[in-house]
This record gives structure tokens, sequence and C-alpha cells, in this order.
């Protein structure tokens, strides 16, 4: 492994901007080159609807072409010579959307099989070269029986969050008066930021891929090169390119048969998981309503079976506006979030293991997102242990592995990071439990754990370069024991990351916790292949009479 981190090309000064600056796609950014955005007036369709598209370009006109990602790229429309013009878009554009007049329609045809569509849109810029957009759309199913076939549902809610266009996300922002504010609320009515629907492959993922020599000041070669290549600075932290693609494509090539569908279609069709033997969550899948868990936790009772490879089961968000926009206050939940004047305090957008809300994510999923979080970048764990340590290698998922006790699943790959989800645990006899009070279900069982941490604490880097610092483990103090206190401090910033098995009423769950999972199936790495597919075999009775 190389010692020194990725150049490119940027100055001390352009590295710091492109990690601490804030720094977003908006209409006009590109200036008198011209430039071409659009944006469908829903995330997901079935087969017959019509899918709204509205553009905005500096120019007259524009050609179309949408393709199906999936193990093969099939393109399934193209058009030429389609009429478009410059459309004004207002300043909070995140918040309320761009409200752009319609351009086009596409009716959702009956052949296109369920799956991501990414439309490439393409017109001449003011200086004759090529302007060009990406967006993506998903065609769901409809509800009904799909008897040995996958349903993995897209983590919409996590690419919401950190979408940059307009200038406002749910981390970053020009919203509130002096328009340095975060959004507590983000629309769906815009474009996907640079990197979210397609990327150049090589594109730096987040965790660190280097050997760190002794007393290594933090870098982020992900930001560097969104700076540098002109991509969104969220781009490797949440969409289809960076993580539900990976899966899919994976899933398909290895011949199983998948559908897909969008956390709208959850929380607003909760039936569409109703006779599928096997639905799957993968990736950076940190926002999600009560409701989407209604629709989980009824379909595993009922004898459902839910796999989920994702980390980072944070936080719950509430749809308006018929699902057009994701309201997510966050860190200002207590003291911005109207719930906590009047209201149901069960739905606060705040963590799933604020007291008030009642709900660990660990109910669901059987892991909470405040006992886990940063593993292998920045300060945290950044020379930490890349792949799954083993405890239980006898388990089924693991079978025709040949893992042992104590070896790492997934080390080649860097499956563990960069946020991952954890139960507070103790060991005993070299196996861990998790403790009482930890939330776990009945019958969890803890079959692999490494360490992540929700501080960076070094006696050797200073403070000023230090990027994700103690802010987050002060937040989760503060939520979970009232205070931000540094005795509070001290019990949350120890994090874990765990693979966990529970059966739930008459359906089961399994959890590998890692938002880089889906690493290990893009590398093909033989071992997370081997047990993904165990999940999937198992979940699907392949091999079983049915
Ligand atoms: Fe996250």
């Amino acid at each position: 492994m190389a010692f020194q981190y990725p150049d490119f090309g940027l100055t001390a000064e352009q590295r710091r901007f492109a990690v601490r600056g804030h720094y977003y796609e908006f209409a006009g950014m590109d200036g008198e080159r011209g430039e071409i955005w659009c944006y469908t007036d829903r995330i997901s369709y079935q087969h017959g609807e019509t899918a709204t598209i509205h553009v905005s370009a500096t120019a007259g006109s524009f050609s179309l072409q949408v393709h199906r990602d999936g193990a093969a790229e099939t393109i399934v429309l193209e058009r030429h010579q389609l009429d478009c013009g410059w459309q004004d878009t207002p300043d909070q554009c995140s918040v309320d959307g761009c409200g752009w007049q319609p351009t086009f329609e596409i009716v959702i045809d009956e052949s296109w099989p369920t799956g991501a569509y990414r439309m490439t849109l393409v017109a001449e810029g003011r200086d004759g070269s090529q302007i060009s957009c990406s967006h993506l759309f998903i065609i769901a199913p409809r509800e009904g029986l799909k008897s040995g076939r996958i349903l993995q549902v897209a983590a919409t809610g996590t690419w919401l969050a950190y979408n940059t266009w307009g200038g406002s996300n749910s981390y970053q922002g020009i919203t509130g008066p002096n328009r340095d504010q975060y959004a507590t609320a983000v629309s769906t009515q815009r474009p996907w930021c640079r990197g979210f629907v397609r990327l150049p492959a090589g594109a730096p993922r987040v965790p660190i891929e280097i050997s760190l020599r002794p007393k290594t000041v933090p870098r982020y070669p992900h930001m560097e090169w969104a700076f540098a290549t002109g991509h969104s600075k969220k781009y490797a932290s949440a969409g289809w390119a960076s993580y539900d693609s990976h899966f899919f494509r994976w899933a398909e090539l290895a011949g199983y048969a998948v559908d897909l569908c969008s956390q709208h279609d959850l929380h607003f069709r909760p039936d569409i998981l109703a006779g599928y033997d096997c639905a799957v969550f993968v990736g950076h899948d940190e926002y999600w309503t009560w409701d989407m868990r209604d629709a989980v936790d009824n379909y595993v009772d009922a004898g459902g079976h839910a796999a989920r490879f994702a980390g980072n089961f944070m936080w719950q968000t509430r749809l308006e506006d018929e699902g057009r926009r994701q309201v997510c206050y966050k860190y200002r939940a207590r003291a911005e979030d109207p719930v906590y004047q009047a209201g149901d305090l069960t739905r606060a957008t705040n963590s799933w293991e604020a007291p008030e809300i009642g709900r660990p994510g660990a109910l669901t999923f059987g892991l909470n997102a405040t006992r886990g979080v940063y593993a292998g970048w920045g300060g945290c764990a950044p020379r930490g242990v890349r792949g799954f340590p083993v405890y239980r290698p006898e388990h089924w998922a693991f079978s025709g592995t040949g893992i042992y006790y104590g070896d790492l699943l997934g080390a080649d790959s860097h499956v563990f990071g960069y946020e991952v989800d954890g139960l507070d645990y103790e060991i005993r006899g070299g196996l861990p439990f998790p403790v009482a009070g930890s939330g776990a279900p009945e019958g969890l069982e803890v079959l692999a754990l490494g360490l992540a941490s929700q501080v960076e604490e070094s006696a050797d880097i200073p403070d000023e370069d230090q990027f994700l610092s103690d802010e987050d483990g002060r937040f989760t103090a503060e939520t979970l024991f009232g205070d931000a206190s540094d005795e509070n401090l001290d019990k949350v910033k120890r994090g874990n990351g765990m693979i966990v098995n529970f059966p739930r009423g008459k359906g089961e769950v399994f959890h590998a916790g890692s938002c880089e999972w889906v690493a290990g199936l893009l590398r093909r790495d033989p071992m997370v292949e081997r047990v993904t597919a165990n999940v999937l075999d198992r979940y699907l009775g392949v091999g079983k009479d049915k």
C-alpha cells in the first residue's frame, strides 16, 4: 500500500477549502460556457405512469438518451431536437424546489423492467462545445406476489439529504438569516448534484487507502478529488453511483432477479414489500420516516426477510407536500422542530435514539447509529480494521468462506467504514454479547465486530487539523443523556460496527452495518460476495423445497 496521499494538483489552501469550504451546484455556475440541468417530478414511477421532466438550459434544444443501468447498460429511449430554454431558479430552491415549467414527458413503457434509468441530456454550449447533465429515475414494481425475487430499496432519503444542488442540504447551506445554515427541509424538485448519477471508474471512496506514517495529519482524498474535478462535495457520501448501483449491478450479474424501488415507495405504498422473499437495503442509509420503519417491521413480522448491508441508521425524517419535501431538523431538532412545542414527539426529526421518540434503530435492524459511526477516515480509526473481525465463523452466513475466528471479513476490499452501526456490548469467553439496555432484539447474535469512533482525538494531532472533531460525539451525549458534558461524551465516544442476525415474528433480519459493504461487491471480493450470496440464497429459499 502507498504511503502518500494521492495528489490531485491542489494547493494547500485549495485542499483546505475542498474539505472546510462550502461549494455546490447552482443555476449559472458555469458562466459563459452555458449549462443544462433537469429533474423529474418524482423519484420513482410505475409502468403506465407519466414522468414529467423539467429542464433549464442556455441552449434552445437538446437530445436525450435514457439507459437502464443494471448488469447490462441498455438504451431504452433516444430523442433529438427537443425544445428547451432558460428558466429562473429561486434562491432557496434546495428547500422549496426549482419550480421550473415542465419541458417534456415520458410514459413509462410496460416493457421496461423495474430498475434505475439514467437520463443523459446533451446540448450545445454558448462556445459551441458540448454541455450535458445526468438525472435518474426509478421504475418501481406494482404490489403483487414476487416469489423468488429481491426488492432493493434505494436509500433515496439519504440522497436527498446530501444533494448539494442549489446550495443547501442537511449538512451545509445558504439557508437562514446569514445564509450559512443547513436546511431543515430539502426538496425533491431539483437536479441531483454532480456525481450522484454517474462517476468515472476509480473516483475515490471515503475510506483512506494508504498506509499512514506516524503523526500523519488526516486528509480527505474524496473531497479533494471532488473539488479538483468539479464533482459534488458529497458525491462519495450518497447517491446511486457511489452506493446503491454496486449492489444492483452485482446482484443482476450474479443471476438474482432484483427489483428496485425508492424509500418514497416504501413510505406511501408499504404493501410493496409483501410478496417478496427478501428486501435489501445497501450503502449509506441514514434517513428514514416512521412509516418506512413500520413497513419493514410489519413485513418481517409476517414472515419477510430483511437483509441490510448498510450503515448509519440515524435520523427520523418527515415527508411533506406529497413527498416533495423531506424534513429533518437534526442537531437543531429540540430547539426548532415544531413537534417539540406542540405535536407528536415520537415523530421528532431527531436521532432515532432520542428517548422522546421511543423507537431506537435497533428495534428494526438490530443496531444503533449512536453506538457506531466513523471508521477508516479522518482521525477516526484511520488505521482501523478495514474488514469485519469475525467472532462466530460457524454461523450459516459464513458457510463456504473458510473463514476463521479472528479473521477480517472483507479487509482486502475495505468494507468496514466509513460509517457503521453498532451496539453496546461485552466480551465473555472471547465472544461479544449485547449488554442489557443496548436495545438489541431478543435472540440477536453478534457475528462480527470492529471498532469505530465518534470523536477525533489524538495527543499528537492539533485540533485545527481535525475536521470531524467531537461535534457528533457531543450531540450524541446530549441526545442520549441530556447534556454534552465531558463525562457523557466519554460514555458514547467509543463506537463499533457489527454484523448481526436475529429472528423477528415469523421472519428474520440480517444486518452487516457498514456503508462500505458495497465496496466488496464493486471490487469483487470473493469472501464478501459469498456472504452476500449466502444471505440472499437463504432468504430466497434457494436449494429448499418451497
Ligand atoms: Fe451519514
